[in-house]
C-alpha cells in the first residue's frame, strides 16, 4: 500500500526503513522525518504525516512480536514518540485557544464598534 504518493513510499518501504533504524543500535528515533531521510526521500505536502506515523507504530509492533529488535530499545522508542505526539498535540491546541480569543476578542470588538 502507498503510504506517500508525493515521495511513492510504500508499507513495505516503512517496514524495511524502521528494522534497520531500530536495528542500527544508534540513538536515532524512527519518527517520519528520519524514516523519510533514511529512504533518501524528501516529505512534499505532508498530508501523508499521520498515515506514516501509524505505518511507523505498525512496524515497531510486528519488529516487537517478532522479537527482531531488542524489545528495550523499541518500548524507549515508543516512548519518546508518544512524548513528542504529545507535546505536538499540547502545542496545536494552545494554537488553536489563542486563535479562537483572537477571534472572539475581533467579534467583541466589531459588535461594540
Ligand atoms: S503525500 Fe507524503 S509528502 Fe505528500
Amino acid at each position: 500500500m502507498i503510504i506517500c504518493s508525493c515521495a511513492v513510499i510504500s508499507d513495505r518501504d516503512i517496514d524495511r526503513a524502521v528494522i534497520e533504524i531500530m536495528s542500527a543500535g544508534s540513538a536515532l528515533l524512527p519518527t517520519p522525518g528520519v524514516v523519510f531521510r533514511h529512504l533518501n526521500k524528501k516529505m512534499n505536502c505532508c498530508t501523508c504525516a499521520p498515515v506514516a506515523v501509524s505505518a511507523i507504530y505498525a512496524a515497531m509492533d510486528r519488529l516487537a512480536a517478532d522479537t527482531r529488535v531488542c524489545p528495550y530499545a523499541l518500548a524507549g522508542a515508543r516512548a519518546k514518540l508518544i512524548r513528542i505526539e504529545e507535546r505536538r498535540l499540547n502545542r496545536q491546541r494552545r494554537i488553536g485557544a489563542g486563535r479562537a480569543a483572537a477571534n472572539l476578542s475581533a467579534v467583541t470588538h466589531r459588535q461594540s464598534a
